[in-house]
């Protein structure tokens, strides 16, 4: 991690923060964030985005009047805005890159809120100068939290996001989908697959799922959809936005094995086993080295 921190603590601080302090972010905060998102990254499947802050300045708020939230979002003192061209897995690589960003911002100590739906797209368009060929498919709130939680409170926090997530045996399996992956099954992964289970996704549906290969830290993601929830979102000119859940649980896991000196690669491969059904679909293998 760039600025130090444990990786794997930052993900246990961040949590989807809606409502922020009425005030500017510091113009370090600004700088840095700024300078974090200058640096040109590759996602996983080889693409770059384009990342924009707009943030009000003191005294002046006029540069968000144009960024709706649907009143989802209260007093957030600027957002993240990023665009990327609409190729293969555009998707997966906008999660991936931008999640980095948020744990970059949370191990600053600023709050953060993932906004797939509730934003007006127009504003936001407008705000990074949207491309021929580009898509906005989320944008991130970000400001200081309204309260700042006490350590009691941070710890509760932690351990209520691990309680509203799925427990191990329905998110990740051992050579096919029937058996569970246990935690000493898992070995040397073992943080890296809890840091996928802790990843923000979209309603909180948490469709990853991971297979294990039998006897090789080879972990396959496979995505598995909420029934029916893209079909009825796209009418709207949502994106599909479990394919970005997807990105950031692959930022989690690589961000964890890297600081766990775990070395791998992404690669394009295949379970080697029957998905469990037609809402399944195979995204990419954890190839460890
Ligand atoms: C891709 C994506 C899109 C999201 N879109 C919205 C949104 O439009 N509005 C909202 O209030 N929260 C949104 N969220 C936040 C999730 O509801 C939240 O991350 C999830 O419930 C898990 O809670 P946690 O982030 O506190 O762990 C989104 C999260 C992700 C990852």
């Amino acid at each position: 991690m760039d600025n130090k921190r444990s990786i794997v603590d930052i993900i246990g601080e961040r949590y989807a923060n809606r409502t922020y302090q009425n005030k500017p972010l510091s113009r370090e905060h600004r700088d840095m964030l700024d300078e974090y998102m200058a640096v040109p990254v590759k996602g996983p499947f080889g693409m770059t985005a384009r990342f924009s802050l707009v943030a009000a300045r003191e005294g002046d708020s006029s540069s968000l009047r144009d960024l709706g939230t649907y009143g989802v979002i209260k007093n957030a003192a600027g957002f993240i805005v990023g665009a990327i061209q609409k190729t293969d897995h555009y998707l997966e690589d906008y999660g991936y890159l931008l999640e980095r960003i948020v744990l970059y911002a949370t191990g600053l100590g600023l709050g953060t809120c993932w906004l797939g739906g509730t934003f007006r797209k127009s504003g936001f368009a407008r705000s990074i100068s949207l491309e021929e060929g580009e898509a906005i498919p989320a944008v991130i709130a970000i400001g200081y939290a309204a309260e700042k939680p006490a350590l009691l409170d941070s710890i509760m926090r932690f351990g209520a996001g691990s309680k509203h997530r799925k427990p191990w045996e329905e998110l990740f399996f051992n050579g096919d989908f029937t058996r569970a992956l246990g935690e000493v099954d898992a070995g040397a992964y073992r943080v890296p697959v809890e840091m996928v289970r802790r990843a923000p996704s979209a309603s909180n549906k948490q469709p990853w799922r991971i297979v294990k290969e039998n006897g090789r830290d080879d972990f396959h993601f496979i995505l598995e959809r909420t029934k029916n929830y893209y079909r009825n979102w796209k009418v709207v000119g949502m994106e599909d936005l479990q394919r970005v859940d997807m990105g950031i649980a692959m930022h989690h896991f690589d961000a964890a094995a890297s600081e766990l000196k775990l070395k791998g690669t992404w690669a394009a491969g295949a379970p080697g086993c029957a998905l469990p059904d037609g809402e399944s679909e195979y995204i990419v293998t954890w190839k460890g080295l």
